[in-house]
């Protein structure tokens, strides 16, 4: 048996990719553009696996794709791929719509053409997950109550309007053509390969490097944070017991103002790696202009997936964040090559410019 994953070279489909072949040993066929965020080194650790199928292309090259689906016969196809970081969706809104939403489209489009011409054994038993954020959601009060599965979309980016735009169009694909669709509904997730321009593996390395600590506004925003193996442990779940249709959403009830969070990063490098002028990181925090339109406080109901599907984050945030910063320490050339631009070189040879 076969799964198609797409954008398995990112932070979160490297992450599955290997819990995947840890877990199971179905093949796994990665379909990745290699955008500035696919970084092929995350996968460097299954050079020689033949259940590793990598796939250099775009996941809505309608003709790319249907050859794929041809060729493998997949029973699956996991939806990551997409532009995922809200500051770049500010400063250009394009290729979000491009790849978040056209993108979307046309893999729906090519795996609806596949599934209907199943034949009715494989045609049941196929699923179509699709990967989103708690960021559809919109922004809550301090007060207000968790998002639950029924809470109403309100995106206030251009990032998560473009996710929001995608998650519709995988309900209306099931409601329409009987699409067999799964829906993940994330909150931030957090672990090792996380490229550094997120908040938490942007403060581990500049803290080290001497650098800034940009906190945004007053640091009092609020997200939950989930240790990404547990993400894609609940991936595994739903693919595997989920109800088509439903939507899951998947949380790891950690929520946790950003300074706290930039104090706790602080804190464990003081511990594990301490400056070499005995003084604290967090005397490098810099308060910076806050991003526009910043959403407040994300916070996950995660309850469904726990009652439902009996899946519950194994880290806690203190478990899941010592690791995460000393995964950083342990890797310092994933850090480097990551920040000299150095993981492109070996994609430049293989595959041209
Ligand atoms: P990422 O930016 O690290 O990785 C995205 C991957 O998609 C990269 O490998 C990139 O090369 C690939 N990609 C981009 N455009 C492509 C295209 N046209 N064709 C094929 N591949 C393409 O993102 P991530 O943080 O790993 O997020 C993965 C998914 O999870 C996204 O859909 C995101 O919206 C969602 N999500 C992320 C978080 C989070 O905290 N990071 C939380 C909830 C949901
Ligand atoms: P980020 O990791 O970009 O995830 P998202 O915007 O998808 O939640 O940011 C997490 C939080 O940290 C968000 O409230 C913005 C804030 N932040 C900073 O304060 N400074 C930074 O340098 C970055 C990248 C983020």
């Amino acid at each position: 048996m076969t799964i198609l994953v797409t954008g398995g070279a990112g932070f979160i489909g490297s992450n599955f990719v290997l819990d995947w072949l840890e877990a199971t040993n179905e093949t796994v066929i990665n379909l990745d553009k290699l955008t500035y965020a696919g970084n092929l080194q995350n996968l460097a650790s299954l050079a020689g696996d033949a259940r590793h199928v990598f796939v250099h292309g775009d996941f809505g090259d309608a003709a790319l794709v249907n050859h794929l689906l041809a060729t493998h016969q997949p029973r699956a196809v996991v939806n990551f791929a997409a532009e995922s970081h809200v500051d770049r969706s500010i400063h250009g809104p394009a290729d979000f719509i491009n790849t978040n939403i056209v993108g979307t489209f046309n893999l729906l489009e090519s795996v609806r053409a596949y599934w209907g011409a199943l034949e009715s054994g494989a045609k049941a038993a196929f699923r179509f997950l699709h990967v989103s954020t708690d960021e559809v959601y919109g922004s809550l009060a301090k007060t207000e109550a968790a998002f639950t599965e029924e809470h109403k979309y309100e995106p206030n980016s251009p990032y998560s309007a473009s996710k929001a735009a995608s998650d519709h169009l995988v309900r209306a694909y099931h409601h329409t053509y009987g699409l067999p669709v799964l829906t993940t509904n994330c909150s931030n997730n957090y672990g090792p390969f996380h490229f550094p321009e997120k908040l938490i593996p942007l403060m581990i390395v500049n803290a080290q490097a001497g650098k800034p600590l940009p906190v945004y506004g007053d640091g009092q925003q609020i997200r939950d944070w989930l240790y990404v193996k547990d993400h894609c442990r609940a991936i595994r779940r739903v693919l595997e017991a989920g109800t088509l249709g439903e939507v899951y959403n998947v949380g790891g009830w950690n929520e946790k103002p950003n300074l706290d969070i930039v104090h706790t990063v602080c804190a464990l490098l003081d511990e594990l790696k301490p400056r070499a002028d005995g003084k604290p990181y967090k005397d490098q925090i810099t308060y910076v202009t806050d991003r526009p339109g910043h959403d407040r406080r994300y916070a996950i109901d995660a309850r469904k997936i726990e009652q439902q599907l009996g899946w519950k984050p194994a880290e806690t945030f203190e478990t899941g964040i010592r690791k995460t910063v000393q995964w950083y320490l342990d890797n310092p050339a994933w850090v480097a090559n990551v920040q000299s631009g150095g993981y492109k070189d070996w994609v430049n040879k293989q595959y041209g410019s």
